[in-house]
């Protein structure tokens, strides 16, 4: 972070100091105006290894539990140590062993960068969408969940500088971008023993929200299709998404139309209502998943639904992205 830090400073310093010697012999144009310090002030979130940066505000580990639980164990696993997903603890002391394993905890050279990342990137997609409060919380918690600091921890602008983190010293100097003598700044040699024999990957994201975000996988293929100027032919579309079997036929399946319509209320709320009450609500997927597996009673009336253990994860994440979409009668 350091070194990025400094490079980008080097390359602002660069293009600054050609603006303004730009600027001193150039007609004056009349375009735009100067930013105001209000609008500089909402770009400016970095935050340094010494504290520079940070907001006024403070949050404590158990606080911080209950931010990740909302916003962040579905793609970072319950503890932080996901192996399907991308893991935020552990690996502490194995960046030098045969297996290094390189999270949050065992790499950063700051806590201060923990919560710069977090308060810059995450709840991805959402970015930018929880309070200093909440980012010091979570930061306080990724923390303990690596050891790194107490239970009883309350990060804020004096007590994050000041931990330790366990790779506080592991960082090496590389003159990077600003010191390359005319030659490029990295090298790599060709194996010619003991190679990697296969590339593994090691993390993703949940089906469900990559669905979600991307939409269907059916529009895809077609907007595809009309770049490369040919229409699929007639039944080519396929009837499965990633998901599996598409959401019409599932809900078969597993009986959900038993009680549930696309357009009307049954037993159940009618799925395009289901839709319109969701609209824009940051939590839908994990909100929806966690009624229709748990059960659900008192939210569209008195008549509970039953937990339902049928669809696997997948075939959910399915019917409820199609769901969410409004219920399309494809
Ligand atoms: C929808 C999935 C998703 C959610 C929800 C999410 N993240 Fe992430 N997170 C990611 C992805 C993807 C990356 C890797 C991004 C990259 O490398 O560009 C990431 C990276 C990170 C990293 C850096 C990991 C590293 O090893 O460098 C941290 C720290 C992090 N997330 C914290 C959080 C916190 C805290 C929350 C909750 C407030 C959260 N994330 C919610 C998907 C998610
Ligand atoms: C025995 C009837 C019944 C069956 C079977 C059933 N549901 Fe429901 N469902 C309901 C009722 C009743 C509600 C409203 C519950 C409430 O008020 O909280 C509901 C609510 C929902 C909601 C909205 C939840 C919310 O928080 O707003 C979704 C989504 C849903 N069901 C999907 C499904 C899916 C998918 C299946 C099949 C795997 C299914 N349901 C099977 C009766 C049923």
């Amino acid at each position: 972070m350091c070194r990025s830090e400094r490079i980008r400073c080097a390359v602002f310093a660069a293009l600054c100091g050609a603006g303004l010697a730009q600027a001193a012999g150039a007609p004056d144009y009349r375009l735009g105006r100067a930013a105001t310090a209000q609008e500089i002030a909402g770009w400016d979130i970095d935050v340094r290894p010494d504290g520079a940066g940070l907001p006024p505000g403070s949050g404590s580990v158990a606080d911080g539990e209950k931010v990740y639980e909302a916003h962040c164990s579905a793609c970072h696993g319950t503890f932080g140590d996901s192996n399907e997903y991308i893991a935020l603890a552990g690996g502490v002391g194995s960046l030098k062993t045969d297996a290094p394993v390189r999270t949050v905890g065992s790499k950063l050279n700051a806590a201060t960068t923990l919560f710069d990342y977090i308060n810059r990137a995450m709840p991805f997609p959402h970015s930018k969408s929880l309070t200093p409060g909440e980012v010091y919380a979570v930061t306080a918690y990724v923390l303990n969940l690596n050891d790194i600091v107490p239970a009883d921890f309350v990060a804020d602008r004096a007590s994050l500088p000041a931990v330790k983190m366990p790779n506080r010293d592991g960082y090496e100097p590389f003159p990077g971008l600003s010191k390359v003598d005319g030659k490029p700044d990295t090298h790599n040699r060709a194996c010619m023993h003991d190679c990697e024999k296969s590339v593994a990957v090691t993390g993703s994201l949940p089906p469900n929200f990559v669905a979600g975000m991307y939409g269907s996988l059916d529009d895809n293929f077609r907007g595809l299709a009309t770049m490369n100027e040919q229409a699929p032919p007639a039944g080519a579309l396929p009837a499965t998404t990633a998901a599996g079997p598409a959401a019409p036929a599932l809900i078969q399946k597993y009986g959900c139309v038993a009680c549930h319509s696309a357009d009307r209320k049954i037993v159940g709320p009618a799925f395009r209502d289901v839709a319109a009450k969701f609209k824009g609500h940051a939590d839908a997927v994990a909100t929806l998943t966690r009624a229709v597996r748990g059960g659900s009673t008192g939210v569209w009336g008195s008549v509970p639904m039953p937990p339902q253990a049928g669809p696997t994860d997948a075939e959910l994440a399915g019917i409820i992205e199609w769901i969410l979409a409004g219920a399309p009668d494809k």
